[in-house]
């Protein structure tokens, strides 16, 4: 084998590497890893409690007087816009029943942040 030959076939094997790591279970991405969170957040009764009025997949005993959270990524192809929903969802609707999360401090920019990256996997 020439050299070059032996130092692509080296590389091919490094990236092999790379893309099994990739698919280990357990080693999840750092946007997993906050969407995770965000879930905690969301069902927790006293901060999101977002199933009070929503349906999603997985919800236990949720409200069904809002839309269910399906297909976010369809409805909100700009994330930071699904984040404003939650930080002040009166901004699009004044008479929404929907609690400003953000505006009235119900929840902090980190938490807000956390729970937007869950929903938008929805
Ligand atoms: C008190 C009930 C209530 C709670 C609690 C609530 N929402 Fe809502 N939400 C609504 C209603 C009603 C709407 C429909 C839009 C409107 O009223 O303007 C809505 C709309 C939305 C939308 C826009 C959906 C779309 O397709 O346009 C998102 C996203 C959303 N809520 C996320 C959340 C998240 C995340 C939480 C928890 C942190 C939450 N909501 C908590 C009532 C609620």
């Amino acid at each position: 084998m020439r050299k070059s030959a032996k130092l692509i076939s080296a590389a091919s094997s490094v990236a092999l590497l790379l893309g099994a790591l990739a698919v280990v279970p357990g080693v999840a991405s750092a946007d997993e890893a906050l969407a995770a969170e965000g879930k905690k957040i969301a069902e927790n009764r006293k901060k999101g409690n977002c199933f009070a009025c929503h349906d999603y997949k997985g919800a236990h005993l949720a409200g069904n007087i809002a839309p269910p959270l399906v297909a976010m990524k369809a409805r909100f192809p700009d994330k930071a816009k699904l984040r404003a929903q939650i930080w002040d969802p009166t901004k699009n609707n004044p008479n929404t029943i929907m609690p400003p999360f953000g505006k009235h401090e119900i929840l902090s920019e980190k938490e807000i942040d956390a729970v937007a990256e869950w929903v938008w996997t929805l």
